[in-house]
């Protein structure tokens, strides 16, 4: 489970070792903060400024504790290391060469391996018999290495062993003979060496080169942005199950179940109506499951497909920490033109990303940060620029935010370079510059037709008590020499929709059966944000019953084809609204029958209480169900949607990729020991907004998470690779993620209150909120700068991300000595 689960409830409340408990006999309600399904409307009946009151809701928008949250507790929920094994299965385990980030590949001597107790087979490339390549799309990602070692961590061959302890001491008596190579490590290797691994990309407006000539201020810097392990706390784990004919059932902790289905097709020359994959549920993924679960389902069914037994590949931490990508840390380099009061006129952007050693995701991610990279900020005359550098390391993927927060923090660090040059408070620079009132298009040509910043960051201003606590922190400054303060309130705009058009679909699946009972499918994955729950609440909402009525199930490949990952935070958005579609499509059946069965007009039927009021009576859904039924009215529906309005042409950078923005701030409060650089958050006040929120528990719950998840990026975690390319942060003992104690011990999280939700029609005017509450921590980076900036006044702190304390002690030497 991931640890916006584990916050989510009082876990102190449930006795984990109460026999009664784990027999089903669950906590009342009563013992959690949120509340259950039959929560009142009144708080959203009545709003400032909605002209007509809005319905009133029983299911959506109420706090609902997650579906799952006792289950993840007790440990009741089964992820796929809980399914029981068929009788015989298997256990893989990857074997590959511990010394090398490039080599020509000799001959792998794997004798020792195969006479190894309990192996039953060892699988390399030749076992392929389709095509042995598990990327997205490139075909640049082998599944088992091919004559060459690509980076510290390829898999070259995998055990299949009667056990996963007898599996993983096999896989490393392997002898390799291989030919080293120099590789590429670093994102100043990829750039000496020239290597990419996709073309680079380029947008903008205007003529930079020339306004940046003609204005009289004029800076440039660059920021070092650092990678970021997943570390979801289930790892990567897949278990195939062999059929008849050569079909094949996998069950994939993946955010994308059609493309495992695609790839285990492919891998094993089979038609894709032959594969079946099956998720209830991933212990977090975070992007890190969205292509790169892939290689381990596909591993086990190729293991099932040669052994004909039932196979589970569950990877160790260790071996997950280095084969698997991670967020793509980036070096982002700006040359800014501005005016005297901060407000900018010319941004020269250039980001270096590393990619790793294939292409996978970074296309879509490193557009991703393009599209970030004016945060909330109007840049007149721009040029943005995106090298996406091949280098021989893991091949960096999707990471909660998909880029964007990259582009975000270069953002970020532009202003705060404005105005600690100015000498002016980077609160008033950042409101000088956010769109506005023509001063509306972005860098890609879409128009901000949503804007609530002024709005959203005056509140929090207020709330937050800014202005005093400015004061209090230069006040504190002056007088300790050794501690010091800072302060930052920074904002968030994150786009929504995939900018891969085509993936902006979905799909579910609904059916009524005769006892009124619901069963609910659909092509999104939870891996611990809540969507099941937020369809379900939409599916109950329609046919007016508690969710309770309505059941939660796996998501499956052969219940709903040709699906999207679930990714870009877009879940709810798109699955809701195929859900929706789906229960009108039943109801639409339902309602003329009933219209004529008991003699009332369409319009004097509802659903609400459990029940279907028809004219002056209220019959239990189970009886019209049933009453359909015998009178042949189908029960069942598909549901399929797709995002309006969206449309993007790379080739010219031209349309408009997003549905709508969603937007946040946070005011981050520091200190900062300048003798350790030790740095501890004081107190952060968060306003986000989620439109009308589906859930306002489960969305807190995510930005409490993603706030926190991204401080860790921001501030503790580091990934650390020697020389010869070798990761040597790959455990919690070297590579810090943030724990209980690392969430701010003064943390207000308010959702913002917007009269009529989102101004798109999306589901019940909500707004997705996977992903951009992980950038609102760029306050504490920034805060962290501010503190570093009392110092020296007027010098920019040379601070890189992480700010962990070796380079926060660093940048205290940079300022105390007057220059990087
Ligand atoms: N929350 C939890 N608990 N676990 C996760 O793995 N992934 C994040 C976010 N929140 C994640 C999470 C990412 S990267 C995305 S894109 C969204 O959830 C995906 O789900 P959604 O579209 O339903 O919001
Ligand atoms: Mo999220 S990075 O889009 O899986």
């Amino acid at each position: 489970m991931s640890e916006t689960d584990m916050r989510k409830t009082d876990v102190s409340d449930v006795d984990l070792a109460d026999p009664v408990l784990s027999e089903g006999a669950e906590p009342s309600a009563a013992d959690f903060e949120t509340e259950p399904a039959t929560a009142s409307a009144e708080d959203v009946a009545e709003l400032p400024g909605s002209a007509s009151p809005e319905p009133a809701y029983a299911t959506v928008r109420q706090p609902i504790r997650h579906d799952s949250a006792i289950k993840h507790v007790t440990g009741a929920a089964i992820y796929i290391d809980d399914i029981r094994e068929p009788a015989g299965t298997l256990h893989l385990a990857p074997g590959w060469c511990p010394t090398y980030a490039k080599a020509k590949l000799g001959s792998v001597d794997l004798s020792e391996v195969k006479a190894a107790p309990g192996v039953v087979a060892v699988l390399t490339k030749d076992d392929v018999p389709g095509i042995n390549d598990v990327s997205s799309a490139m075909g640049d990602d082998p599944m088992l290495a091919d004559g060459e070692i690509l980076f510290w961590g390829q898999v070259v061959f995998c055990v299949v062993a009667t056990s996963r302890d007898a599996a993983r001491r096999a896989a490393r008596l392997a002898r390799f003979e291989a030919t080293p190579e120099t590789p590429l490590i670093t994102v100043e290797d990829a750039l000496t060496a020239d290597s990419h691994v996709l073309p680079e990309y380029r947008f903008g407006r205007g003529d930079v080169d020339k306004t940046l000539l003609n204005t009289q201020r004029r800076l440039s810097g660059s920021i070092a942005i650092g990678g970021q392990e997943h570390f979801y706390l289930e790892g990567q784990i897949a278990m195939a199950v062999p059929g008849e004919d050569g079909d094949m059932l996998v069950y994939s902790s993946t955010q994308h179940p059609s493309e495992v289905q695609h790839t285990v097709a492919k891998v094993l020359g089979l038609m894709e109506a032959s594969v079946v994959v099956e998720t209830r549920r991933m212990g977090g993924g975070f992007g890190g499951k969205e292509s790169q679960a892939n290689q381990w389902a596909a591993l086990a069914a190729l293991a099932a497909h040669v052994t004909g037994k039932p196979c589970k590949m569950r990877l160790d931490r260790d071996d997950d920490m280095i084969m698997t990508g991670k967020r793509h840390d980036e070096v982002a380099t700006f040359d800014v033109g501005y005016d005297a009061d901060g407000r900018i006129l010319a941004v020269d952007l250039a980001f270096d990303s590393r990619c790793g050693y294939s292409a996978d995701l970074s296309l879509g991610v490193n557009d991703r940060t393009m599209f970030h990279a004016d945060n909330a900020y109007f840049y007149p005359v721009v040029d943005i620029v995106s090298r996406r550098l091949k280098t021989n390391t893991y091949s960096n993927t999707a990471f909660r935010g998909f880029g964007g927060p990259q582009g975000v923090i270069a953002a970020e660090r532009i202003i705060d370079t404005i105005a600690i040059t100015l000498g002016r408070d980077p609160l008033e620079v950042r409101k000088r510059n956010f769109y506005g009132p023509g001063r509306d298009v972005t860098p890609y040509g879409q128009t901000v037709e949503d804007n609530v910043l002024q709005d959203l960051v005056g509140k929090l201003e207020t709330s937050c008590d800014y202005a005093r606590r400015r004061q209090a922190v230069r006040t504190f400054n002056t007088r300790s020499r050794i501690l010091k303060k800072g302060l930052a309130l920074t904002p968030i705009k994150f786009g929504i929709s995939f900018t891969l058009i085509h993936l902006n679909q979905a799909g579910a699946l609904v059916h009524l059966y005769t006892d009124g009972s619901i069963h609910l499918n659909h092509g999104g994955t939870e891996m611990g944000q809540g969507l099941f729950l937020k369809v379900a609440q939409v599916v109950a909402e329609e046919f007016g019953v508690s969710v309770d009525q309505v059941k939660i199930t796996a998501t499956n490949t052969a219940k709903v084809p040709n699906t999207a990952p679930t990714a870009a935070s877009s879940g709810s958005d798109l699955n809701g609204m195929a859900a929706l579609i789906a229960c009108r499509e039943i109801k639409g059946r339902l309602v003329p029958f009933l219209a004529g069965e008991y003699g009332v007009q369409e319009d004097q039927i509802a659903f609400r209480d459990g029940k279907v009021i028809i004219g002056n009576e209220a019959v239990p859904l189970k009886e019209v169900a049933k009453k359909a039924y015998l009178n042949r009215i189908q029960l069942s529906s598909a549901g399929y949607y797709k995002t309006p309005k969206i449309h993007w042409n790379r080739d010219k950078a031209e349309g408009r990729p997003f549905y709508y923005y969603a937007y946040g701030a946070a005011c981050s409060e520091v200190t900062i020991d300048t003798m350790t650089g030790e740095m501890r958050v004081d107190r952060v006040d968060i306003l986000h907004d989620c439109g009308k929120s589906l859930n306002p528990a489960i969305d807190i719950g995510q930005i409490e998470g993603g706030f926190v998840q991204g401080m860790g990026w921001l501030t503790t975690e580091e990934l650390v690779h020697d020389a010869q390319g070798r990761l040597r942060t790959h455990a919690p003992s070297t590579y810090k993620i943030p724990t209980c104690s690392d969430v701010p011990e003064d943390f207000r999280v308010e959702l913002y209150e917007s009269p009529e939700g989102n101004r798109e029609e999306s589901i019940f005017r909500s707004k997705a909120v996977g992903e951009p509450p992980l950038m609102l921590p760029a306050s504490v980076f920034s805060a962290i700068v501010d503190a570093l900036a009392s110092i020296r006044p007027g010098m920019v702190p040379p601070l890189d991300a992480p700010a962990t304390p070796e380079a926060i002690m660093k940048a205290v030497h940079a300022m105390r000595r007057g220059g990087a």
